[in-house]
């Protein structure tokens, strides 16, 4: 991607908006995907990136999103589209990508031979993280979290560990990514709309996707039409969300 021609990061959150009305024109696969991997380099809770991309540039499968998102005007004029999908699912693999990564920055060395700090990470993802995603169907999150309350009447102590918890840790660092991505593509006059208008169920059909993953976000692509963004952008008072301390 040429970034001697790209906006600044302000200049881009200023130009994104959500845009309901796209050209016919059509947009770079390519810089598109440029722009899913620069989602991947946004911040994830303890790296372990639950999230996976799909790029949709098939016009059947446009459709077939678009059907499931109630033939909303977003989806409807799309020229591609990103679905952000949340995989918690895969922790265990995420751990082992994380461990596999850590022994191998450490050097070939026997497990004794590992300092104080890189013993430290490894114990992070060997025995914290599956500490926290380990569960049967919600009951041991519970009983975690029941106790966690308790401890934390006596030390500041991590709370959030039922599965509903450990589904928003995963759904908030993907939505991460979704702005990386939506940011980068402002960067380089390239319109979005995010979208949670849709049958979710069905959206998992049309990709192929297991029952246990969850879509984050659908991300229209395309370019803008005159009339595509509805009216000026509206924000509360910023002294009504700014509390300085
Ligand atoms: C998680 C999320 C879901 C959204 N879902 C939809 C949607 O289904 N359809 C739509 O037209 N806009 C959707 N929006 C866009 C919002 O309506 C839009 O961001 C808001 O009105 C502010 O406008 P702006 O993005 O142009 O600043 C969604 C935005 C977010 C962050």
């Amino acid at each position: 991607m040429d970034i001697m021609n790209e906006k600044s990061v302000s200049e881009a959150i200023e130009f994104r908006r959500s845009t309901r009305l796209f050209q016919k024109k059509a947009i770079d696969e390519n810089k598109v995907k440029e722009c899913i991997r620069l989602a991947t380099l946004a911040p994830t809770s303890s790296n372990m990136q639950l999230w996976e991309f799909y790029h949709v540039t098939s016009p059947e499968v446009l459709s077939q999103i678009t059907a499931a998102s109630f033939f909303q005007n977003a989806a409807k004029t799309a020229n591609q589209m990103v679905v952000v999908v949340a995989r918690k699912d895969l922790w265990k693999k995420r751990v082992q990508s994380n461990i596999d990564h850590l022994k191998s920055k450490f050097g070939d060395k026997p497990e004794s031979e590992y300092s104080k700090r890189e013993l430290f990470a490894l114990n992070y993802y060997q025995k914290i993280v599956p500490t926290l995603y380990f569960d049967i169907i919600g009951i041991l999150g519970t009983l975690k979290f029941l106790f966690f309350q308790v401890i934390g009447i006596f030390k500041p102590t991590y709370k959030e560990t039922r599965r509903s918890d450990m589904r928003i840790v995963a759904q908030k660092s993907a939505a991460l990514a979704a702005q990386n991505f939506m940011l980068s593509m402002a960067a380089i006059n390239y319109d979005t709309c995010p979208m949670e208008g849709f049958d979710s169920l069905r959206i998992k059909k049309i990709l192929d996707l297991p029952f246990s993953s969850e879509i984050n976000m659908i991300i229209s692509c395309g370019i803008r039409e005159e009339n595509g963004v509805y009216g000026e952008r509206f924000r509360v008072p910023f002294e009504e969300v700014y509390y300085k301390l």
